[in-house]
């Protein structure tokens, strides 16, 4: 895993934006895959400023995204749906038709599952999959225990996940307590990843993912088996192991 090491959360944002938008600027077709959450909101910003100023294009882009609460609607403020539209996709050239997201409303959550998998591969794979990391480790929303061999699933939040999104809801109980998620296979498949880690609160899990052993009761530590990730982290993710980078 290469480990960039920036500042704060403003560089880190800065940083994996360069990344994204210099591989857009290639032209070639591309399957971007996303993340939600509060890490990548200024990754986000950064490259609607760029397409604004710069007029990078998206139109040859296909972007899917790892999650989806079960239950809740596009219009929903808290859906994924309408946070990426609101944080990204309203802001950019890309067409709407290209922007996937599990369903979280599906009829039959099973064939989604499979269905969503299926897309994925049909249109290539994912060419560069942006990721956060939870406190416990989830990636997506592959919460500790998850068997790295899934492919889409649906999920029982943890009650800690619950917690630390709750700040997005008007109380706890407004949380979902499932989830469609992107498999830890699925994630596997990705040609590349740009994990981005901002704060002290990762600063465990940060020092877990690079000093702890590859388990299924930290799903992040898959992530050493992978031959092509980069990691950029600030400065208080890394406070825990700084002294042995
Ligand atoms: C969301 C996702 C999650 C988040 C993780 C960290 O699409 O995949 O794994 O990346 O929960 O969330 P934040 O960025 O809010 O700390």
């Amino acid at each position: 895993m290469n480990i960039i090491q920036v500042t704060d959360y403003k560089e880190m944002s800065q940083k994996a934006a360069e990344v994204i938008i210099h591989k857009v600027k290639q032209g070639n077709r591309m399957n971007l895959g996303l993340a939600t959450g509060g890490t990548p909101k200024g990754l986000y910003e950064a490259m609607i400023e760029d397409h604004q100023k710069n007029g990078t294009s998206y139109q040859h882009v296909t972007t899917f995204n790892l999650d989806e609460y079960i239950g809740l609607k596009e219009q929903d403020p808290n859906s994924y749906y309408y946070y990426m539209a609101d944080s990204l996709f309203n802001h950019i050239d890309i067409p709407k038709f290209q922007t996937y997201l599990p369903n979280g409303l599906a009829d039959d959550y099973n064939h989604e599952c499979e269905h969503y998998d299926r897309l994925i591969k049909a249109l290539g794979g994912i060419d560069l999959q942006v990721l956060g990391i939870g406190q416990n480790g989830h990636i997506g929303f592959n919460e500790p225990g998850t068997p790295f061999q899934s492919s889409t699933h649906i999920v029982t939040l943890e009650e800690s996940t619950r917690e630390a999104n709750a700040r997005y809801f008007n109380t706890l109980d407004d949380v979902p307590t499932h989830a469609i998620t992107m498999g830890i296979s699925s994630i596997m498949n990705s040609k590349e990843i740009l994990l981005l880690v901002s704060g002290e609160e990762k600063a465990d899990a940060m020092q877990k993912l690079l000093h702890g052993e590859i388990s299924e009761d930290f799903p992040a530590s898959v992530l050493k088996r992978h031959s092509h990730v980069t990691i950029i982290a600030d400065q208080k993710a890394l406070s825990g192991v700084l002294v042995s980078l």
